[in-house]
């Protein structure tokens, strides 16, 4: 069963980002078991407003959480230069996505979760964030409009038969961005709609034949040569505080591969060819950047059944190779 990745979309979000202190390995293994435990116990007391938690485990903890092999696409995320624009690369060994209606929901779950790895781990990055007014980012366009739904979801975001293992799961990357909302809201709306790719208030697409080719809609859809588009499920949220003149978008993509998101960036920062960066990126900068493996929510509960092969461990090495699944 697949981690609670597929929601409609929230209201209200926590994004938190752990490093796990060595020697606490057995404690955030034990949290990670009792996650959705938790979420059901502090979400029953409003079911109405659907809480939900998605943990993802970082390229560093795995070999210090299982002695299993490293999910294919797990892998630290690459940081990105372009001509003019920077990913950076932040390290994250935890990140709880947790979602709900409302953020006293998150707040409490995150609570919880804090209790229990208190003195375990170091924040890296917490967040929270919302949705503004209709389904809108704080550069004030509807945020999210093109993602997949039903099935094809389900196929974008889901592990299958290239790494069976750990079929099921899914890899999800996040990038905290900073905007210049200043910039931004100089710019006249037909501009800004030019730098989307979208017109602001009926959140329709402009038609390719008009659409600029850095606009972001243009850089972020991926055509394989066969004509199939690659898609992720993105669920940005907005956060900020306006005391502080701070202005954000919290990115979070889930895949079934990261190459796709990857490619992504590849096209935003860099540009296909070199130099058609995103202009979303002119007005909005990158200060972290992580990816991590979504087990499904049966290998967080239970990672034992998959065992190793009882030959492969007979000389002490972990038989990395040899591997393999066996529900018992
Ligand atoms: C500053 C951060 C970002 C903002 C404010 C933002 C905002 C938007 C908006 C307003 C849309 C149009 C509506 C929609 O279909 O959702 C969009 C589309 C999209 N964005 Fe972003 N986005 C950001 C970062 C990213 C990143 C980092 C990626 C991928 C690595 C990405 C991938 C996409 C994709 C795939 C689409 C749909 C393109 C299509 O098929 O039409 N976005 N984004």
């Amino acid at each position: 069963m697949v981690q609670d990745v597929l929601r409609e979309p929230a209201k209200a979000v926590t994004f938190l980002v752990l490093d796990v202190r060595p020697g606490s390995e057995d404690t955030a293994r034990d949290l990670l078991a009792d996650v959705a435990g938790l979420t059901r116990a502090v979400g029953f007391r409003v079911p109405d407003d659907r809480l939900s938690c998605v943990v993802g485990i970082g390229a560093s903890l795995w070999h210090r959480l299982y002695r299993l092999p490293v999910p294919r696409g797990l892998h630290p995320f690459r940081g990105l230069s372009g001509a003019r624009h920077t990913a950076p690369a932040t390290h994250g060994d935890l990140l709880f996505h947790v979602r709900a209606r409302s953020l006293d929901l998150c707040f409490e779950l995150v609570r919880q979760v804090m209790r229990r790895l208190a003195g375990h781990v170091n924040v890296r990055d917490e967040v929270q964030g919302f949705k503004y007014f209709d389904e809108r980012d704080l550069l004030g366009f509807v945020d999210g409009t093109e993602n997949p739904s039903g099935p094809d979801a389900v196929a974008a975001v889901t592990i299958g038969g290239e790494d069976p293992a750990y079929a099921g799961g899914s890899y999800v990357i996040v990038q905290k961005y900073l905007h210049d909302l200043d910039a931004w809201q100089a710019l006249p709306v037909a501009e800004q709609e030019r730098v989307i790719g979208r017109h602001k208030l009926s959140d329709i697409e402009i038609p390719d034949a008009d659409k600029a080719p850095n606009s972001h809609v243009a850089v972020t859809t991926i055509v394989d040569p066969d004509g199939t588009e690659r898609q992720i499920v993105r669920e940005n949220m907005a956060f900020g505080s306006p005391a502080a003149a701070e202005f954000g978008t919290y990115f979070i993509g889930y895949a079934g591969t990261p190459d796709v998101i990857e490619r992504m960036l590849h096209r935003m920062f860099v540009g296909e060819p070199p130099g058609n960066h995103d202009r979303i990126l002119d007005f909005s900068t990158a200060v972290t950047g992580s990816l991590f493996f979504v087990p499904t929510a049966e290998f967080l509960e239970d990672p034992s059944p998959i065992t190793s092969h009882p030959a492969a461990s007979a000389d002490g090495s972990l038989g990395i190779g040899s591997l393999r699944r066996s529900r018992t």
